[in-house]
Parts: structure tokens; sequence; C-alpha cells
């Protein structure tokens, strides 16, 4: 069979803010792994990826900050990779659409369009800040969907309910630059014909759904826009930051950010042909029919891969001799969330990439996340669960059966692969289980299931330890050494199938494993055969992983909800109206018990009396208050608080304190003649 070919491209992630682990799982780690697994079967892969530099939350950043959008872009241009290489990405490359590569890319696309006529003039209003005296930018003003009501619609495109709409029809709009209500003004735009591409894009889908199985998110994403019929979309903007449009006319305007950013794969996969010194290079993958090509991205891109990118594709090659490649599957995941609720970097829930890989390894985490990806519905990470993978699966099931093995070899049979020397049931079990799994594991990954592929991954470390349980080698050392010999083969056989089926998930530690195996991983397809010979010579074994106290995760969770110091300074004052201040109900309390909560250093739990009502109420003042000093204190609690669990303890409302310099907390106190249950106004 010839070699196969592949392009593999996670979503360019705006070099704009660090990435977050719900943008690892989403996009960035299952095409890790389908990669890493690709090029185990011996294919031909390039895995491109970069920043997208261009768009206004860069300029938005920009502003806020008063600096360049340069300075933002390199700051997180540079972030982002590397948390990309410590997270172990395997990128070919990780180029940057601010690149003149990336520019000449764009331009020539928008070109070759405009001049075979495809693209229309149009003039329209849009939104125009008379106080900024500028044409605002599309997310720079909100308003009222005209679709579903949703109050923080954007200007084009609502967030909840995914229409997208010309600006004029959005209710209430509002500028975010300086709040005033901006007037329609009339400007020229370059429209790409999309309805024109429709039928083609319908039948293509179908197409490569048929042959390839696509998935059943993905469809229905794209059978909604489909359904509401595709419309002209303007590809130009009036902003100053971007690709500059190589028309007459349109010196001060730039090319649609998400226009150019998809070509950004193309030109990347230039940058890495310049890289490599090898000219053709791309060419080779994006204009060869024998290649195929997969996109990696979270729901929320599906429409530019599967419907504008693909149009803008065809589009080229209706008016050119070289032909583009089409996505051939656009595996897109829903979204992970963090504890139950979405990541928001301003209210400090959730944890960046590099942030957690300052505290934990990588292969911890990718295994995580990897065994709990949101292929099908949303997924939340858990750091209770990220402790539990590590301890109870990595460190107690994977790690444990390579440790014994090992202890066993190097203590018994002079660290050497000790000989198969006569094979019973239960080992011919053991080796047809290791013929299997490669075989199982692969063909889940090569479906994208591999949330599934992950948890058979593991099976064959528990299948390894059942072995081991059965066949005893601590009894048959003493009495039968030719047994415990074949045992503790076919336990080292099945560390190095482990070793190679485990490599794109966790491959730091599939390294080591390799490194203590004293072996170099094989082609997929012989991973689950005899690897090792007879007396081949292993290394010491080392450390595979380490378990995480509870301790450690406490104090990642108390984290959570704090705001990071820097965001705290630069939110301006929130004003609520009286109306909203009215709806909170604070009130005089007794605290009648206090109690430590287990486990918790931070929290108390309180029973307190309110008029004629008793409630318990947790709260977070342990550091500063020993459970005896706060009973008989009268305080202030906020009463009608929506009910809680904090550690599984149930809290219902919340008590008043302030800070003081040295960060002790002081409950608020009120007078010992107010009766408890009494309004505070
Ligand atoms: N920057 C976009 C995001 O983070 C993704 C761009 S993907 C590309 O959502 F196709 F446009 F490159
Ligand atoms: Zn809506």
């Amino acid at each position: 069979m010839a070699q196969e070919k592949i392009i593999v491209t996670s979503a360019l992630p705006y070099a704009n803010a660090n990435s977050h682990l719900g943008h690892l799982s989403g996009a960035y780690l299952p095409g890790d792994i389908y990669v890493r697994y690709k090029r185990l079967t011996g294919a031909d892969v390039k895995y491109i990826c970069g920043s997208d530099e261009h768009g206004v939350p860069i300029t938005i950043s920009a502003d806020k900050e008063n600096v360049k959008p340069k300075v933002i872009i390199d700051r997180y241009h540079n972030a982002i990779k590397e948390t990309f290489e410590k997270f172990g990405m395997s990128f070919d490359i990780y180029s940057r659409t601010s690149l003149p590569i990336h520019h000449e890319t764009a331009k020539e696309f928008l070109k070759c369009f405009y001049d075979n006529g495809l693209l229309k003039e149009k003039k329209s209003r849009q939104y125009y800040d008379e106080k900024a005296n500028m044409f605002l930018p599309d997310r720079y003003v909100e308003g009222t969907c005209p679709n579903c009501g949703f109050e923080e619609a954007r200007s084009d495109e609502c967030e909840n309910c995914g229409a997208l709409y010309d600006p004029s029809e959005l209710k209430k709009p509002k500028s975010k630059i300086t709040g005033e209500t901006p007037i329609l003004k009339e400007t020229s735009h370059l429209y790409f014909p999309l309805g024109k591409f429709q039928e083609r894009l319908e039948k293509y889908i179908d197409q490569m759904n048929l042959k390839y199985g696509w998935k059943e998110n993905v469809l229905q994403y794209c059978k909604s826009w489909f359904n509401n019929g595709l419309k002209d979309r303007a590809i130009t903007r009036d902003l100053d930051w971007g690709v500059p449009v190589p028309v007459e006319g349109y010196e001060n305007k730039v090319i649609y950010v998400w226009f150019e950013a998809v070509l950004g794969y193309i030109s990347a996969t230039k940058a890495l042909s310049e890289k490599n010194n090898d000219p053709d290079l791309w060419k080779r993958y994006w204009q060869d029919v024998n290649t195929k090509y997969v996109a990696f991205i979270g729901k929320d891109n599906v429409v530019f891969h599967t419907i504008i990118f693909p149009a803008i594709l065809m589009a080229w090659n209706d008016f050119n001799e070289t032909k583009y490649l089409l996505p051939q599957n656009v595996p897109a995941n829903e979204f992970l969330n963090f504890e139950g609720k979405k990541f928001s970097k301003s209210r400090g829930w959730g944890i960046s990439g590099i942030d957690f890989l300052k505290l934990f390894p990588a292969d911890p985490l990718r295994y995580t996340l990897a065994a709990n990806l949101p292929e099908n519905k949303d997924t939340d990470f858990y750091w209770k669960e990220f402790q539990s993978r590590n301890n109870n699966e990595l460190a107690d099931i994977l790690g444990n059966f390579i440790n014994r093995t090992f202890i066993f070899a190097h203590k018994h049979f002079e660290g050497k692969v000790p000989v198969q020397a006569r094979l019973e049931e239960i080992d011919n079990e053991q080796l047809k289980a290791l013929e299997e799994y490669p075989v199982k594991i692969g063909n889940l990954l090569d479906r994208f299931k591999i949330k599934d592929a992950v948890l058979e991954m593991m099976n064959l470390a528990r299948a390894g330890n059942k072995y081991f349980n059965d066949a005893q080698p601590w009894i048959t050392i003493k009495n039968d050494k030719d047994q415990c010999g074949t045992t503790i083969n076919i336990c080292l056989q099945t560390i190095f199938t482990l070793a190679e089926v485990f490599e794109p998930v966790i491959p730091f530690t599939s390294k080591k494993i390799f490194n203590m195996l004293n072996a170099e991983k094989v082609r997929w397809k012989y991973a689950g055969e005899v690897n090792l010979p007879d007396g081949h010579e292993l290394n010491k074994a080392e450390i595979l992983f380490s378990k995480i106290e509870d301790d450690i995760i406490e104090q990642q969770m108390n984290k959570l909800g704090v705001p990071e110091g820097e965001e705290e300074k630069k939110e301006e004052i929130e004003t609520i109206s009286y109306e909203d201040f009215m709806k909170v109900q604070l009130k005089t309390a007794e605290i009648i018990e206090a109690e430590n909560i287990p486990k918790s250093n931070k929290l108390l739990k309180l029973q307190v009396q309110i008029g004629n009502e008793k409630r318990q109420v947790v709260a977070g003042i342990a550091k500063s208050y020993k459970p005896d000093e706060l009973v008989g204190k009268r305080i202030v609690i906020v009463f009608n608080l929506k009910p809680a669990k904090l550690f599984g303890v149930e809290s219902q409302g919340m008590i008043l304190a302030v800070e003081d310099e040295t960060g002790n907390l002081n409950v608020l106190e009120v007078p010992k003649n107010v009766k408890t249950g009494t309004s505070v106004k």
C-alpha cells in the first residue's frame, strides 16, 4: 500500500490570551494524538499551526494597554508557543499570520477573486462612533439579537443562537468604546458570494460524510447553516490592523480576519517549506490529490472550516490550474468547561496551560483531558478527577504494572528479558491480547474516537496487571523459574506494547518507558508482537508518575474564582441599579454553633439563628477564627443568596466580613440589642 500522506491543522489561536485547558482539549490535544498515532503507522504527516494575529480582539487589547498591536501579538505568540511546547504538541511548524508570506498568500486569493469578478462591491451602512471618530468593528458594537433577543449579541453574529445577520438588523446598538449609540454611516466593502457555493458545499459535505464519516455534531451545525441559506459575506473591514486589501480604493481597509486566518494554514505550510529549504513542499501537500486534509477545531469554528474555507478553496480551484484540497474531515469538538462553569479569565475561573504546566507535568494533564474529551458534548475538567486519574490510573495501574515487572526482572533475571520457556493458556491469551489492542485502538483513533481509544489503552494496562496477578510470578519464582521467566517476558512485551500505544497520549512517559526497555518504537502494526528478544538487556527503572496529595489539589481549588491580581485592578467599577441593590436581603443573625470542615483549612460550618429560623452557613474564615470564638457573635448575613455546596457542605447564605491589613478576616458585628432576623438597610 502506498504511504498515506496527510496534512493536519489545528485552529490558529488568537495571539490575544494564553491558551487555557479548554483550548488545549478542544483543538490541540486531539490533533496531536491523531498526528502522533498516524506518524507511528508510518504515514507522511505534516502538522501545521500558528498564531492568528489579526482581528479586533487584538486591537481591543492593544487599546486597553495603550500599546501597538505588535506588542500584544509578540507577547502572546511566544507564550502560546511555549505552552504548546511544554504540553508536547508536535507541530511541524508553529507559524504566525503577521509574516509577509501570510500577507502575500491572503492578498493573492483576494486579488484572484477580485480580478475574476467574483467579488461584489456593496455600499452598506456600518456603525460609526461619532465620538471616537471611527467605524466600529463588529465586536465593538453590542446589542440585542434580532433572532433570539439575547442582549449581548455582537453586531453581526449572536453567540447565543448562532444567527448571522446584517449589522443594521441589530437592536439597541451600543458602542463598546464610548458607550454611545452609534450611527449607521455609508462605506464600501467587497463581498464573497457564499450563496453561489451552497449547492456544491452541500454536495461536498455529503460526499465526505459518506466516505469518511463526519461527526454528527459537525453535520448538525452545517445543516442549520444550509437551512438558513448562505448569504454574501463582507470580506473587507474598516480597520487599520490586518492584511491590507490589494484593491484600489480600499487602501484604508483590511481583509476580514476569518477570510485570511484560514489561509494561514497554507501560508504556514509555505513557511515550513522555507524553513526546510524545500520550496515546493507545501504544494506536495495542499495541491496533491493523494494527500488528505484533516482540520481539528472547536465547535465555534465549524462554519469557517466546513463552509467558508472550502468555498474559498473551491473558488480558487475554479479560476486556477493549481487545485487545492478541501478538508476531508473536520472532527470538531464541543467545549470543555471548568468545575461546572465556563472558563473566564476575568472571573478567575479556570487555569491557563502555562500555569498548569508550572505545577504538574504535561502527561497527567494530557491523559486526563484525553480521557474526557468533549467529543460529543461539553465536558468538565475537575481537579479531583485530575488527581484520581493521575493517582488511581496512571500511577496505580500503568505505573504499578511497569514497576512490579521491572523489579522482578532486575531482582531475579539480572535485568535481562527472560526466555519464553513454555506457553500456557494464560500466556497465549495475554499474547493474543497484545496483538488485538493496537488494532482496536488504531481503529478508534482513525475514526477520531480518541476518548474510547484512551480507555482501551488503560484497559491494556489493566490486562497486564491481571495477567501478572493470575500468573503469580512471586510463587513460580520459587518452584518453577522457567514459568516465572515466561511471565516476566510477556509482561515486558506488554510494557513495550503499552509504551507504543500510549505514545500519542503521554509521549514524555512513553519515551521514558522505551528508555527503560532499552528499545525504540516500531511501526504501529508491529506494536503487539514479541518485540523484545530473549536476553535483551533492560535499563534501570525510572519513576514514571508521582502521586498528587490532597492538599495540593485543595490549594488549587481554593484559588478558584479569585481573579488574578492584575485583572482586579484593571476592572472598572460596575454600577448596579437601586432596584438591583434592593434585591439583596441582608439580615442580622447570631452564631450558635461553629465547627471545622474536615480537609478544609479555610472553611467553617456555622449554625446561625435568624429570628425564628435556623440556618447552616459555610464561611471562609477558618484562618481568622477558632470555632469557639465565633459562638454568640451577632453578625450580618446575605439572606437570599442561592444555597450552594462547599466541600460537600450545604451553605444557605453568606456572612459579611472585612479583611484587615494583615489579611485577617473580621466578621461584621452588630450591637447585641439588635434582634436577630432584623433587616439591614
Ligand atoms: N483564532 C480563531 C479562534 O481562536 C481560530 C482561527 S482558525 C483559522 O477561534 F482557521 F482561522 F485559522
Ligand atoms: Zn440570538
